[in-house]
């Protein structure tokens, strides 16, 4: 069966690519990109924290084409936005990794791939007719890693994102609840329960067998072949990357990196002392420790510690581009967005990350226009009132 996507047009907001992606995907794919860790309490805080955010606009003054290129690490990019490492995209549209890079690079900016995606790397950096970064996780171990980092160099990726708040998969309720690790079993009898959530997504099932059904990881290349799917928990437990790591994959790599997983100002400072090119404050999305206060919250301290020695970006809780304005406003140079692209993906394959994406775009214009702001390199403090409290840390770290 071929499937077609919904007229991606129709979708007004991030909120209304969640709404189809949850109608086409089976419960346990769409909550494993919805979901976070434990409570879920960070990835709440992390969306509605940009609401303690107040805007300062100027009104009366003329914005005819607001202006939003800007450039992270020397890379042009058309707007400030990301797309951040997304593992098992595969599973949610077939090759959805290639899918989303193509287009992301039509778009005008850079997409960023996991280690843990179902594509091989050289496919997606041929797929985008622009820049990528690959994210790496040394599952596997240092060997099977540097294989990877070598390759990703000799295909063109531009950056290295190391992702360090990762030592070992957060507690997603959801994924136990919906049979991840019975699923995985390949034992009818355990799997049987959790069966019908995927019978009563034909569509969805067709594609998946179509391409190849259940994911291996081809960028984990271990001696017996690549790593399976039932065994990246333990990988990821067995693969902690430490400080001492920056080392070894820097001599490796030799290009830019790109240190992401950054909560305070310490690691912030750490991470620049040890030559980070860039940092992303990010709590993945609120996946990993649950109870970590929201990116934007943390932002103010972290760019006080090292705005002025590395290139800062955000991630985690951005669903609008009034979203992405308060982060510029407040220091970072770009955003990364994972599930505003990820839902467009699972709802309608490429044309809905093309949507997400020009949605984000139309946001940020349409925000710039009403603060009276020409362009997103004029975007400062003077146009954000940041809760006083916020700003507490950042004197503690100056003083
Ligand atoms: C389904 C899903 C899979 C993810 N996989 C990875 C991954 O493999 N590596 C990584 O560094 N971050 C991963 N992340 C975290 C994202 O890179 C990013 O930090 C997060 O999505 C930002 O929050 P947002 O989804 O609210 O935009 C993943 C996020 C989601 C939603």
């Amino acid at each position: 069966m071929r499937e077609f996507g919904p007229v991606p047009s129709a979708f007004v907001n991030i909120e209304d690519l969640r709404r189809a992606a949850r109608r086409r995907l089976p419960r346990s794919v769409f909550d494993y990109i919805d979901g976070g860790a434990e409570g879920e309490v960070t990835l709440r805080e992390n969306c509605r924290a940009f609401e303690d955010v107040g805007f300062r606009p100027r009104c009366a003054v003329e914005t005819p084409a607001p202006d939003l290129r800007t450039t992270v690490l020397g890379t042009p990019l058309s707007l400030p936005v990301i797309l951040a490492p997304v593992g098992s995209s595969r599973m949610f549209w077939p090759r959805g990794e290639e899918v989303a890079a193509t287009a992301a690079g039509a778009a005008g900016t850079i997409y960023s791939l996991s280690t843990l995606s179902g594509c091989r790397l050289e496919d997606v950096k041929k797929a985008t007719p622009g820049p990528a970064w690959y994210q790496l996780y040394l599952c596997g171990g240092r060997d099977v890693a540097g294989a990877t980092v070598q390759r990703a160099r000799d295909a063109g990726y531009s950056a290295l994102i190391l992702t360090i708040d990762t030592p070992v998969a957060g507690m997603r309720e959801r994924d136990l609840r919906n049979g991840a690790r019975e699923l995985l079993t390949r034992k009818p009898f355990e799997m049987l329960p959790h069966i019908g959530q995927f019978l009563a997504r034909p569509r969805w099932l067709s594609a998946f067998f179509g391409d190849g059904g259940l994911m291996q990881f081809p960028n984990v290349m271990l001696p017996d072949g690549p790593m399976l799917y039932a065994d990246v928990g333990v990988m990821l437990e067995q693969s902690t990357v430490t400080w001492r790591d920056l080392g070894w994959i820097r001599d490796i790599w030799k290009g830019p990196i790109v240190i992401k997983g950054i909560h305070t100002g310490d690691d912030a400072r750490r991470a620049v002392d040890e030559g980070a090119s860039a940092i992303v404050v990010s709590n993945h999305g609120g996946r990993q420790l649950d109870g970590v206060r929201a990116t934007i919250r943390v932002l103010p301290e972290v760019v006080a510690a090292a705005g002025d020695r590395t290139e800062v970006l955000l991630d985690s809780g951005v669903r609008r581009g009034s979203d992405i304005v308060k982060a510029l406003c407040m220091g970072a140079r770009a955003v990364l967005v994972g599930r505003a692209y990820a839902y467009g993906l699972g709802a309608a394959g490429g044309p809905g990350v093309t949507r997400a994406i020009d949605i984000l775009r139309t946001d940020v214009i349409r925000t710039l226009k009403l603060l009276g702001c020409r362009s997103v390199a004029e975007l400062d403090a003077s146009y954000v009132d940041v809760p006083r409290e916020w700003l507490r840390a950042t004197a503690e770290t100056s003083a």
